[in-house]
């Protein structure tokens, strides 16, 4: 794999306990398949992506090797197990990521509607002197600051955007932001870039890259295919 250099992270090692299945998120039905496989397939067949680590829940492990044997991922370096946060599911992935990595991209398998163009947008920036680049989306609702049910501030809307995945990052920027070994909280990789200094990038997101969090969201997505 020497000339591998851009790696893929895919996280799918949440419980999906608001989605309320009898099974991981990543397992459930979407479409003829499991949600899992579609992300995956869109990396493994993106020519951007050279090879891939997939974070499933503990004991999902064989399951996810049959799915890439079964859906022909011959990017598939590793599955690993994920950890009890997605952040711990990153590093337990970034730690199977070859040191030949130059760019890694971190994907939700929660957002099964990955294609190349976003793959693309989030790529092209790291040229261009960044550590991460993450796509987002204009908040089109008013924000407004809450305390204890009471509104504190309205908030200007005009300098927010929600965040999405893929997130792209120079590999080394990453690999320092998961340094150590003490638990991180965080909800995206991009937070921990931006808390070394980190210069991250926003592009266009895509609202088809919909995180899948309830039944109605999975409905939604299958509804996109
Ligand atoms: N994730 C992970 N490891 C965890 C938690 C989350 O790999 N310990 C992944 C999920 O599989 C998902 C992504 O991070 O692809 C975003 O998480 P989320 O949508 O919150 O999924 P779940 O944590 O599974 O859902 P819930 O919070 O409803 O339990
Ligand atoms: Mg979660």
């Amino acid at each position: 794999m020497t000339d591998s250099t851009t790696w893929a992270i895919l996280v799918a090692a949440g419980s999906g306990e608001r989605l309320g299945a009898d099974r991981p998120k990543a397992f459930v039905a979407l479409g003829d398949r499991v949600l899992l496989a579609e992300s995956l397939e869109r990396l493994d067949t993106s020519d951007w992506i050279d090879a891939v680590v997939v974070a499933v829940p503990p004991e999902w492990e064989d399951a996810a090797i049959a799915l890439a044997e079964e859906i022909v991922a011959s990017k598939v370096a590793a599955v690993v197990t994920g950890g009890a946060t997605r952040a711990e599911s990153v590093r337990a992935a970034l730690a199977l990521v070859s040191d030949d990595a130059l760019v890694i991209v971190v994907h939700d398998a929660a957002r099964p509607l990955i294609d190349d163009e976003v793959i693309e947008r989030v790529l092209l920036p790291l040229s261009e002197g960044f550590d991460g680049v993450v796509p987002g989306l204009a908040v089109s609702d008013t924000i407004k600051r809450v305390d204890r049910g009471v509104v504190v501030e309205t908030v200007d809307r005009e300098s927010l955007v929600t965040v999405q995945t893929p997130q792209a990052f120079s590999a080394s920027a990453l690999r320092a932001a998961y340094a150590g070994d003490e638990p991180v909280a965080a909800t995206d990789c991009a937070s921990l870039v931006e808390a070394r200094g980190g210069r991250i990038r926003v592009v266009e997101g895509d609202p088809r890259l919909l995180k899948v969090t309830t039944r109605a969201d999975l409905a939604l997505v299958a509804s996109w295919l």
